[in-house]
């Protein structure tokens, strides 16, 4: 393992582990098209929050990256994240993968603790299926935005809530307390793509784009996109 673990895995993380294990795979099928595409450019320094089992991996190209760092709180999910980190040629020993066992809010500047990653130094920051989750999702993208150099890019894939006054946004309001209870604190009726274009705007680029294919029928409306901070 690249970092030790700071705590043992509680039943809550044993239980998502094993939820991922079985829903993750079928996530990545439908994804694929667009993940295949997604990350040809992503090269340096990279970090990826909420990497979970490590299903980007595989589509990196690892040669053009110098360092794959990971924030995944759950150390459950750790043994299989570092097996497709070395799958895909991402290894402690080679000197170009590092995990901790921390959460995207310990990217902030003002974390004081001497095992936090560093921030400020990325050319890529990825994220897939997170911002549902975190636990404050202001911070982790004031975080992601410092913690790009200048020009530096935040790709991301994530599912949102469907727009207000629609019979799915109705559902996604009426079914989330349970949802969330069932899969890890993910929340069905977060308005993602609003936050991300409320922290980059002004000379910053950004694209968005709603995807075709929602995950379960329409419960998880699917957008992905850019955001590339100024080059100065
Ligand atoms: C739905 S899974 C997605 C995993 C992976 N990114 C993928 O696409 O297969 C959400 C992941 O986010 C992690 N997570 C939860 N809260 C987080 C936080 N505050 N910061 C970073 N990751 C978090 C979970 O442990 C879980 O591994």
């Amino acid at each position: 393992m690249a970092t030790e673990p700071e705590r043992t895995a509680s039943l809550a993380d044993k239980y998502f582990d094993r939820f991922y294990a079985s829903a993750g795979p079928g996530i990545d099928k439908t994804l694929t098209p667009y993940r295949k595409e997604m990350y040809l450019d992503v090269r340096g320094d990279v970090l990826e929050i909420g990497s979970g089992h490590g299903s980007t991996f595989k589509y990196l190209k690892t040669d053009q990256i110098t360092k794959l760092v990971c924030l995944e709180p759950n150390v459950a999910m750790h043994p299989t994240l570092v097996a497709a980190a070395k799958e895909a040629g991402f290894d402690k020993e080679k000197g170009n993968f590092v995990l901790f066992a921390k959460p995207g809010e310990a990217l902030a500047p003002t974390t004081t603790t001497t095992s936090a990653p560093p921030f400020g130094q990325y050319d890529f920051i990825i994220s897939n299926l997170v911002l549902c989750t975190v636990g404050n999702v202001d911070v982790v993208l004031d975080s992601i935005h410092v913690s790009l150099k200048p020009g530096g890019t935040f790709v991301f894939l994530e599912h949102h809530a469907a727009e207000k006054g629609t019979w799915t946004r109705f559902f996604q309001e009426w079914t989330n307390p349970a949802w969330k209870i069932f899969a890890d604190g993910c929340n069905l009726n977060r308005d993602l793509e609003q936050d991300i274009k409320k922290r980059w705007n002004g000379d910053e680029q950004l694209t968005c784009e709603e995807l075709p294919e929602p995950l379960l029928n329409s419960l998880l409306p699917l957008f992905r996109g850019r955001a590339v901070n100024p080059k100065m």
